[in-house]
């Protein structure tokens, strides 16, 4: 017999990422261009200003990268600040939530987290073999006061996704400031902020300002998406130093690679294509929404870059439609919400491509049943 997994790993359902364009290509054999909605990226490409240094940086590649991301994390202490001593870096968010479990978490420890939310939160609770309380949402949002009952004396972490993936949902500075007043300091609180850039509304929480009355914050951003840094793999973690040193000793040395460390070093500078970024998400969750109002069509209004709808038809077989014409968007079967989609928010074309294949699909799948 082969060796086998720890009973907890072979529980695990693997991640589902979006579909790469080159994949469905490839089982597709389609020709032209194909638009991916399907991961929550920056349709608008990386800012120029990270490939010229990245471009820069290749001539050093034969060199280990800076283990202590010393230069990125000076200029991001100083955006934030805060102290250098209270960032940590991971390859992507997800690797920090992970950092963050193997840290505080032991096999059986209680976590929290919303049952429809970040998948990698439950991933990160089955690797460690916790025992994870989920707490259904409450209007497509994160139900704290449902999570605050659910937390207790023995709770280890709790993992909050503000705006939430994949309803993009948020819960407002007062709601979340009662919720950590109601958490024992003695656990963890997740704050994965990771389209924090795109928030519009002016109740969002003010997190760092929370850091500074709670030592048991971690606030969680990333490059992956407003920055347009997906593919470089960098996320990083804000928190009390204490915190921070503790998650630091899981980290595996150069987790940062020197490309990404000089790109994402070079897109802090970039606020001209943050707002253009930004500026772009809005006018075109606009027209979504009202594309979406004309076709009677349920969604949920979104703080991030993408929106869920549901059709209240069978998720996969309208995401296998859009895909044969050539547009890929994300089924969210795996969030417990079997017949909704998550799409990402794209450029003005792209969201106009989308709108006429929704409709021609919806038909089409409506007609079939
Ligand atoms: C809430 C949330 N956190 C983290 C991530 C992943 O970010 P990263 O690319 O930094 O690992 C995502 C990506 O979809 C997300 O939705």
């Amino acid at each position: 017999m082969i060796p086998q997994p720890r009973e907890n790993i072979g529980s695990i359902s693997p991640y589902i990422p979006g579909k790469p364009i080159e994949e469905v290509r490839r089982e597709l054999g389609l020709k032209g261009r194909i638009i991916k909605l399907a991961s929550n990226e920056n349709p608008l490409g990386p800012s120029k200003m990270a490939v010229k240094a990245i471009r820069k940086a290749l001539k050093e590649i034969n060199l280990y990268p800076d283990d202590g991301c010393y230069a990125l994390g000076k200029r991001l202490a100083d955006h934030l600040g805060v102290n250098e001593n209270q960032l940590i870096f991971g390859n992507g968010s997800v690797d920090i939530i992970e950092f963050i479990f193997k840290t505080f978490v032991a096999p059986k420890d209680h976590v929290v987290m919303a049952e429809q939310s970040f998948v990698m939160g439950k991933i990160a609770a089955k690797m460690t073999d916790a025992n994870l309380a989920e707490v259904p949402l409450k209007n497509y949002t994160h139900d704290l006061e449902a999570m605050a009952r659910a937390v207790t004396p023995q709770t280890k972490v709790v993992y909050i996704a503000n705006p939430n993936n994949p309803t993009g949902t948020m819960v407002n500075h007062d709601q979340l400031k009662s919720f950590i007043k109601s958490v024992p300091e003695s656990c963890v609180i997740i704050l994965d902020e990771a389209y924090s850039e795109y928030i519009t509304r002016s109740d969002f929480p003010r997190s760092m300002e929370l850091l500074k009355d709670h030592s048991n914050i971690i606030i969680l951003h990333t490059f992956s998406k407003i920055y347009g840094l997906a593919g470089l793999r960098v996320g990083y973690g804000i928190g009390h130093p204490e915190l921070i040193a503790a998650v630091r000793k899981v980290r595996l040395p150069f987790n940062i690679g020197l490309l990404s460390q000089a790109g994402c070093l070079a897109a802090l500078d970039d606020i001209k294509h943050l707002e253009h970024s930004r500026q772009v998400n809005d006018e075109g969750k606009q027209f979504l929404y009202r594309q979406f109002e004309k076709m009677k069509l349920f969604y949920i209004p979104s703080e991030g870059n993408f929106v869920l709808i549901d059709p209240k038809l069978d998720s996969v077989e309208v995401f296998t439609r859009l895909q044969k014409r050539g547009i890929i968007v994300r089924p969210v079967k795996n969030y417990g919400l079997p017949t909704a989609l998550r799409i990402t928010v794209g450029t003005e074309k792209q969201n106009k491509k989308l709108v006429v294949a929704l409709r021609k699909v919806l038909k089409e799948v409506r007609r079939s049943l």
